[in-house]
């Protein structure tokens, strides 16, 4: 293959110990941020953990934190890094980051944005693919960098991210 690939960590779990880390993430952490920021921080850690925020998540985050569930919504529909619906059987994840970005990040965005014909943030109609925005994803010496689920992809261009794109096509017609 033409890029460079490592594999990054991932974690598997099930829905009630997604919860139940939730829960201990929301406890744990309930005194030590600062209220304004801990809502967004727990979003985030639901976000990683469930891959999107699911209503029922956000109802249980509203009743751990005593907020009402209407305050929730509108915190997770105001920052585009919050997703409302499941992600894509694949997650592509560019990074933004500084060195990807001088390093051509905006070209392969607007590659895969023309290949997929979806925005950041949206999962294509098929539901195989869904672009989210990264910040640096640790690779920086790899730049430009994208992420498709655990697999990190360095020293792209625009045709070689075409390329990858339509090698995950082609697996899953296997
Ligand atoms: S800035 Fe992209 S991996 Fe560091």
């Amino acid at each position: 293959m033409a890029t460079t690939e490592t594999t990054a960590k991932t974690t598997s779990a099930t829905a009630a110990e997604r919860l139940a880390q939730l829960k201990t993430y929301i406890a744990e952490t309930q005194e030590n941020e600062h209220p304004d920021s801990f809502l967004i921080a727990v979003l985030h850690k639901a976000q990683e953990l469930y891959g999107y925020l699911p209503v029922e998540v956000m109802d249980e985050v509203a009743e751990q934190m005593g907020i009402p569930t209407a305050h929730i919504w509108g915190v997770a529909t105001f920052y585009h890094y919050f997703s409302l619906t499941p992600p894509g059987q694949h997650v592509i994840s560019i990074c933004l980051g500084t060195a990807c970005y001088v390093r051509g990040a905006g070209q392969i965005l607007q590659a895969l944005k023309d290949e997929l014909k979806i925005d950041v943030g949206e999962v294509t109609p098929d539901g195989m693919f869904s672009l989210q925005p990264a910040r640096c994803l640790g690779a920086c010496g790899l730049a430009p960098v994208v992420m498709i689920d655990d697999k990190i992809h360095g020293e792209l261009t625009p045709k070689r991210m075409v390329q990858l794109i339509n090698q995950y096509r082609k697996q899953a017609k296997k």
